[in-house]
């Protein structure tokens, strides 16, 4: 197995065009899943492509192992790539499917046999084998996919959406199916992902990307709890962070940020980050489970609790959303499931300040 670094990778598909991918530099560890993670046209295809050697980067250089491999045809790389739409021959039962690669190769086909059966295995498909991909449902047809890939025990792999063309409940299964063959397999492997509970969920560490660039290359907790931009907090987390614009103000030594229509008090490890934002606008962000019910919280205090509408209520069975306004902002809260607001009354809410982001609205980037 291997690593895989990317150093300063550039491409333009054509001349006057905006660059797909925008210097990246990342390395991937012996063993790692890395998840690539970000928006539609963000980038993510294209650097898994050039890792494949399906793309040529105009520049910078990539490294499998220890071998540059920015010359080396897909076919020499020893990296298999699985795909959103599987890519099956239809034509093939399962078994071919995942033979034809090695057959190809020239594998004994004693060989062949046993890595089809093994992947099989690993995969609780060998029931499946002498099946076309007609008559396999999506998620055994992916099976089928990742099955190829396993067969030729490549240095890397590269999954590429695999799991978008499957219904909800599928790609919930699937994606702990693929989280087993991870650490079964102890590959190195490569994951993209518009879907930031994949990401969450899957990546040893993630690269959230935007407009060509990795924004932050981090562990999935890493990425939650410290996000570097705005769109990093907004991006990753389900309810997405709550955005609030305002101003720092100070009064009697102490900082608040203030709202326009509510104002809590900061604590006191922020003040040398925010002092500069003293009278300036600034976006506060916090987490929806962030937001607790003056009734249940413990850790109210004059400075934490405001006063708010409630507009909606989602009953999620475990837990409700609050839909909360102020004059200004609307903002979400996670709270219990027996907790339920009369809907259009207004209820007293505390955060927890501590969980706290500032981000600067020029740059969005994160101040504290
Ligand atoms: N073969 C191509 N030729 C020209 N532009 C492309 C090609 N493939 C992708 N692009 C452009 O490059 C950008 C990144 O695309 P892509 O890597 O597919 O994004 P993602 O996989 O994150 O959705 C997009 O603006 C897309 O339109
Ligand atoms: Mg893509």
């Amino acid at each position: 197995m291997a690593q895989v670094s990317l150093k300063e990778i550039t491409k333009i598909y054509s001349k006057g065009e905006s660059a797909a991918v925008n210097n990246i530099s990342i390395g991937i560890e012996n063993k790692e899943l890395v998840v690539l993670l970000g928006p539609s046209g963000c980038g993510k295809s294209t650097t898994l492509r050039m890792i494949a050697g399906l793309e040529f980067p105009t520049s910078g250089e990539i490294y499998i192992g220890d071998r540059l491999v920015n010359d080396v045809p897909a076919k020499d790389r020893n990296i298999a790539m699985v795909f959103q739409n599987y890519a099956l021959y239809p034509h093939m039962t399962a078994y071919e499917n995942m033979a034809f690669a090695l057959k190809l190769r020239h594998y004994a086909k004693s060989d062949v046999k046993k890595r089809v059966t093994e992947a099989a295995q690993i995969l609780g498909i060998t029931r499946l084998l002498e099946r076309r991909p007609k008559e396999l449902s999506g998620g055994e047809r992916q099976r089928v996919a990742v099955g190829r890939a396993i067969v030729r025990k490549p240095l890397v792999f590269l999954f590429d959406e695999p799991l978008s063309n499957l219904d909800a409940k599928m790609r919930v299964q699937m994606r702990t199916e693929i989280h087993k063959l991870h650490l079964k397999i102890q590959a190195t492997m490569i994951y993209v992902t518009h879907d930031q509970t994949e990401a969450m969920t899957l990546g040893d560490r993630i690269a959230v990307m935007r407009d060509g660039k990795v924004l932050q290359f981090d562990t999935p907790l890493n990425v939650y709890d410290n996000p570097v931009n705005k769109f990093v907090g907004g991006f990753i987390g389900t309810p997405p962070m709550n955005f609030m614009e305002g101003k720092i103000i100070k009064k009697d030594g102490a900082l608040y940020f203030d709202e326009g229509s509510l104002k809590v008090r900061i604590l006191e490890e922020m003040y040398d980050a925010l002092s500069p934002y003293i009278e300036k606008p600034i976006t506060f962000g916090l987490r929806a489970e962030d937001v607790y019910d003056r009734l249940f919280a413990s850790n109210a205090s004059s400075g934490n609790t405001v006063i708010v509408m409630c507009d909606v209520i989602e009953t999620m069975g475990s837990e409700n959303y609050l839909y909360l306004s102020t004059n200004k902002h609307t903002f979400v809260a996670v709270v219990e499931a027996g907790n339920k607001p009369t809907v259009g009354s207004m209820v007293e809410m505390v955060f927890d300040m501590r969980k706290a982001h500032f981000f600067d609205q020029t740059s969005e980037n994160k101040v504290v």
